[in-house]
C-alpha cells in the first residue's frame, strides 16, 4: 500500500528502522493478545514481522506526527474465507498510550477511503474478540454493518469466539455522501 496521510498521522510502509518503535509497543500484554497474536519477547521476533510486512505490502505503519515515532498498525489482509474465497480483512493495532484520542478511528477511516476509492475493493471484512469493546467501537465509527457471531482463527490462540462485521463499497460511498 502507499503512504497516506491524515491529520495526525503519516500511514507508510513498515523500514527495517522502525524495529525499536514496533519493538516496544509488541511486548506490551496489551496490545498483541488483544488481537490474537501473542508479545514479542525479543527483537528477533519482531525483525521477522517487520520483513514479512515488507515483502507482503500489506500493512502499513502509523507514525505520529507529533514525534515522529511508529505508534501501530492497519492492514489490509487477502484471505481464504470458509469456503476457500479469497476476502479483504482489515485489521489494526496501537500502542496503549496513544489510546482513547480517535487515533484508530483516524487511521481506519483514511485506509477504507483509500481501499475502496483508489483500490477498487468492495467489501471489507473485520472481526473483534467478544470481550474488545474498544475494538468494537472503532469498527462502529467506521460505518461497518454487524454479520454476527463467528469463530475467529488467530495467529497464536488458536480459535476464538469473534464478532464479524464487514462494510460493502456501495454503503461506503453512500455513507460518505450523506456525510458531506
Ligand atoms: C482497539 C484500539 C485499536 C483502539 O484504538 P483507539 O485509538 O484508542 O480507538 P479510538 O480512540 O478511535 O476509539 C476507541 C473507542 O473505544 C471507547 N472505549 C475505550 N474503552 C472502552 C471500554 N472499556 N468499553 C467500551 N468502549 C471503550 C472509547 O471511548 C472510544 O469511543 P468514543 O470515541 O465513542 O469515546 C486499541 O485499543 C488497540 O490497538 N488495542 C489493542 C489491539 C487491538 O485490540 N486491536 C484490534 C483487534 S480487533
Amino acid at each position: 500500500m502507499k503512504t497516506l496521510e491524515t491529520e495526525r498521522l503519516i500511514l507508510r510502509p513498515f523500514k527495517l528502522s522502525d524495529l525499536d518503535d514496533f519493538f516496544e509497543y509488541c511486548s506490551l500484554e496489551t496490545v498483541g493478545p488483544n488481537a490474537g497474536w501473542s508479545v514479542h519477547k525479543n527483537k528477533e521476533e519482531s525483525k521477522t514481522i517487520i520483513e514479512g510486512f515488507i515483502k507482503k505490502g500489506d500493512v502499513l505503519a502509523l507514525v505520529d506526527r507529533f514525534d515522529n515515532k511508529v505508534i501501530g498498525s492497519v492492514g489490509l489482509h487477502q484471505k481464504p474465507d470458509e469456503f476457500g474465497n479469497m476476502q479483504t480483512e482489515i485489521g489494526y493495532v496501537l500502542s496503549t498510550p496513544y489510546e482513547g484520542r480517535g487515533l484508530m478511528t483516524e487511521a481506519v477511516r483514511r485506509v477504507l477511503e483509500h481501499a475502496f476509492l483508489e483500490l477498487d475493493i468492495d467489501l471489507i471484512h473485520v472481526y473483534h474478540f467478544k470481550e474488545n469493546k474498544k475494538s468494537r467501537r472503532v469498527i462502529e465509527k467506521c460505518y461497518f454493518t454487524y454479520v454476527g457471531e463467528t469463530v475467529y482463527q488467530t495467529v497464536s490462540f488458536g480459535k476464538k469466539e469473534s464478532l464479524a462485521y464487514q462494510l460493502k463499497k456501495e454503503e461506503y460511498l453512500k455513507l460518505r455522501e450523506e456525510l458531506k
